[in-house]
């Protein structure tokens, strides 16, 4: 029995010192607060991830309510079901002009950081990351970005929305979000579209045995999942570096950019865990699970094993191997990570090219949240800057 609580000042602030004691006292446990198993080892989610036999998205297979299969998108089936819809959409994201995507990313972060360069400080999670990652996401399905501010604020609901089970005030704003977000996407569907991601999948879909349902289901959940991950994983890494004297000068090192890129990824992943129920009884560490029970991998925690990762609190740009868990694993892993990696390389490479050395303007701030896990406001100038040590 473990007492914890995402939501509690501290961990809010570092949840780090808590995932080692998870890790270390309580490995496996239940928490009567998130009403689930919490595994917290690498190999533990590792295998939570991997073995969809044993660990279901689709809760339907371990005995849960659920609608049907069109009204569910990729994150929630299992194959068979989930085969056709994520192969559907992950051919037509290879099938994009990716290289154009990325040299957009860079163009629009340039733009922006020339715009910021006299500002006194600026918010890199407003200013810089929401509307670069709005736009690329955008460009990837061939739509027209809405305005990013509002989008935001819908988008943040949404997020919040994740935590209901713990916060149930946070239910009601994030049912009117997606209202407001499903209007949104309505349009897409009758305007006339840009050849992209969605046009694709549309055309696509009757040969791939998908409805027009699942494929609205599930460009909803790309476009926001893609959107809201992207901008804290940009965020987080953002702050690793201005946290780590000389870190953002080594990537000057074409040789450390990729995995560079990765380790940031590893080291403060925006996705602290997902939740997975358990379709037949079975044990993870000794501890007896039972079908029907669910079963969360936090994955920030995994992310930090010494077990797996050696020194896994520094952060070292050059890490060999790295297969930590911040994209997921195994049949659900993150079908966007080309378009999340090439966003994170674009913001590194921009951030050097800046007109001078970025540095933290003051703490940054955060919404108490258990889901998604970054800084909501990043003050960063390119005033006064050091220079790098
Ligand atoms: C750095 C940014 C990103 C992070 C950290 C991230 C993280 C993740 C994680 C952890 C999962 C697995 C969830 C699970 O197993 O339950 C996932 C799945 C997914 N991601 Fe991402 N993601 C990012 C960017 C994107 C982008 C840019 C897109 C699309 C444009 C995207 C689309 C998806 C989709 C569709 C899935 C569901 C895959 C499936 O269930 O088969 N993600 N992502």
């Amino acid at each position: 029995m473990s007492d914890y609580d995402p939501l509690d000042a501290a961990t809010v602030a570092d949840p780090y010192p808590v995932y080692e004691r998870l890790r270390k006292n309580t490995p496996v446990f239940w928490s009567e607060r998130f009403g689930s198993w919490i595994v917290t080892r690498y190999s533990d989610c590792h295998r939570v991830l991997s073995e969809v036999d044993v660990f279901a998205s689709d809760w339907r297979r371990a005995g849960h309510e659920a609608p049907p299969t069109a009204a569910l998108s990729m994150q929630e089936l299992d194959p068979p079901d989930h085969t056709p819809v994520r192969r559907l959409f992950t051919t037509a994201l290879r099938d994009q002009d990716l290289d154009a995507i990325a040299a957009f990313a860079v163009r629009d972060t340039a733009a922006v950081f020339e715009q910021l360069a006299d500002a006194p400080s600026f918010d890199f999670t407003a200013e810089v990351a929401r509307p670069v990652a709005l736009q690329a996401v955008c460009r990837l399905l061939g739509v027209e970005p809405p305005p990013v501010a509002a989008f935001a604020e819908l988008s943040d609901a949404l997020v919040r929305g994740m935590d209901a089970g713990l916060l149930p005030e946070v239910l009601e704003p994030a049912m009117a979000a997606r209202g407001r977000i499903n209007a949104l996407m309505a349009e897409w569907f009758t305007a006339h579209r840009r050849p992209g991601l969605l046009t694709q999948v549309l055309h696509g879909a009757g040969a791939a045995g998908v409805t027009e349902d699942a494929v609205w289901n599930n460009v909803r959940v790309l476009f926001l999942a893609g959107f809201s991950t992207t901008v804290g994983a940009a965020a987080n890494a953002v702050l690793a570096l201005l946290e780590h004297p000389g870190a953002l000068e080594r990537l000057r090192d074409p040789a450390l950019l990729d995995s560079g890129v990765e380790e940031l990824l590893r080291y403060d992943g925006p996705v602290q865990g997902t939740t997975r129920a358990c379709v037949e009884t079975t044990t993870i560490d000794g501890v007896t699970v039972e079908r029907g029970r669910l079963v969360l991998a936090l994955f920030g925690a995994a992310n930090r094993d010494p077990e797996r990762f050696a020194a896994p609190d520094e952060l070292l740009l050059d890490r060999h191997p790295n297969r930590h868990l911040s994209l997921g694993w195994g049949p659900h892993a993150c079908s966007g990570a080309l378009l999340a990696r090439i966003i994170i390389r674009a913001l590194v490479q921009e951030l050097l090219a800046a007109p001078a050395p970025p540095r933290l303007a003051a703490p940054p701030v955060r919404v108490p949240r258990a889901t998604l896990r970054y800084p909501d406001r990043l003050p960063v100038t390119f005033q006064n800057a050091e220079p790098e040590r």
